[in-house]
């Protein structure tokens, strides 16, 4: 780790260009914690999906349990972690919506079939069978056949925004590195912690 760094998004995105070029496979999955407004914790992996100065993006179905949840308790921690690296990202913060354009971005540049599946999908709620699923699909389907497929008003993004970014490092006999970064009036205040 480099000590003399003090930006935490461009320790980030060094820490996500060495994860992409060594994990087999979804460097940018990463759990995502949310609660209820009574502070009852649920955690899932999502996709990191964007990230600069602004914060960490995801995008879901609003109306799924997590949907729910961010928007009874607009807060989330996000956790990383690259086995091939030994090497871990927390996050902690507020979240808040994507714009709509962001969003409608993000949903053009998917697979079609993704597209298809965000209007399929009622996420986190009862499946009565795998055929309800796949009728939906074909429903969709033969509603867009050819041509643009709208984003569904259900489905967008999240992005937490970082208060505190702790930086994780394997090291012998679990004497490992821990570097966190709280957001401060100015940029980020900086403390190592033990193991
Ligand atoms: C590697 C991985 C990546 C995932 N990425 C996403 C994602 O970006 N967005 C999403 O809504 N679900 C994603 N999922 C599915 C979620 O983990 C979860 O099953 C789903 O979002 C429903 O969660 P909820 O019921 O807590 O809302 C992913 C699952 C895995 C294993």
């Amino acid at each position: 780790m480099d000590p003399t760094t003090e930006d935490p998004i461009a320790l980030f995105g060094t820490w996500m260009s060495e994860a992409t070029a060594s994990e087999p496979n979804d460097p940018n999955a990463m759990c995502l914690a949310t609660s209820t407004a009574t502070g009852a914790p649920s955690a899932r992996m999502v996709l990191l999906k964007d990230v600069d100065a602004r914060g960490f993006v995801f995008y879901t179905n609003l109306e799924s349990r997590k949907g729910g949840e961010l928007a009874a308790n607009p807060q989330a921690a996000l956790c990383f972690h690259w086995k091939t690296l030994a090497r871990s990202v927390r996050v902690e913060g507020q979240v808040e919506a994507v714009t709509a354009a962001e969003a409608d971005a993000y949903y053009a540049s998917r697979a079609r079939g993704s597209r298809i599946g965000a209007w399929a999908s009622r996420q986190s709620r009862p499946l009565e069978s795998r055929f309800a699923l796949e009728k939906r699909v074909a429903e969709i389907t033969m509603t867009y056949p050819i041509g643009e497929i709208p984003r569904p008003d259900f489905w967008s993004g999240f992005r937490v925004v970082p208060s505190r970014i702790e930086f994780w490092r394997d090291m012998p006999f679990r004497l490992h590195e821990r570097r966190v970064f709280h957001r401060a009036s100015e940029g980020w205040s900086i403390e190592a912690l033990y193991p």
